[in-house]
C-alpha cells in the first residue's frame, strides 16, 4: 500500500474538478457542496471522460448516455440497455496539508 498525494487542501473549493494520472490509472478528484469525491476518470460504460459529469447528492451522471453511479460505493443506479459495471470509487485520504489516495502496489 502506498500513499499518492494528489492536491493541497488549500487548493480545494466547491466545483473543483481535476484529473490525475498515476501510472495507468486516471483519477478524478471533485469537490461539491463541501464533499470530496474520488473516482476513475472515465465512464465504465463507453469510456467517456467524466470531468464534465453532473453530481447531485452523491450521484454522478455521465454526460454522454446519462448512466448514473453512486459516488459512495460506485453502484450503477441508472443505465440504458447496454450492461455496465459499477464506477471505481476511492476514498480520499488526508495526510498533512494534502489529500491523496492509497493504492496497493499494483494500483
Ligand atoms: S459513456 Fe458514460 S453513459 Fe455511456
Amino acid at each position: 500500500m502506498r500513499f499518492y498525494p494528489l492536491e493541497k487542501l488549500i487548493n480545494l473549493h466547491d466545483n473543483y474538478t481535476r484529473e490525475f494520472k498515476i501510472d495507468h490509472l486516471r483519477l478524478l478528484l471533485m469537490q461539491r457542496r463541501g464533499q470530496l469525491y474520488l473516482c476513475e476518470a472515465r465512464c465504465p460504460h463507453r469510456d467517456h471522460p467524466l470531468h464534465a459529469a453532473t453530481i447531485e447528492d452523491g450521484v454522478l451522471q455521465c454526460p454522454l448516455h446519462h448512466y448514473s453511479f453512486s459516488l459512495a460505493d460506485g453502484r450503477l443506479l441508472r443505465a440504458g440497455e447496454e450492461p455496465c459495471r459499477g464506477l471505481r470509487v476511492y476514498a480520499p485520504v488526508y495526510e498533512g496539508n494534502e489529500v491523496g489516495v492509497v493504492l496497493d502496489d499494483e494500483g
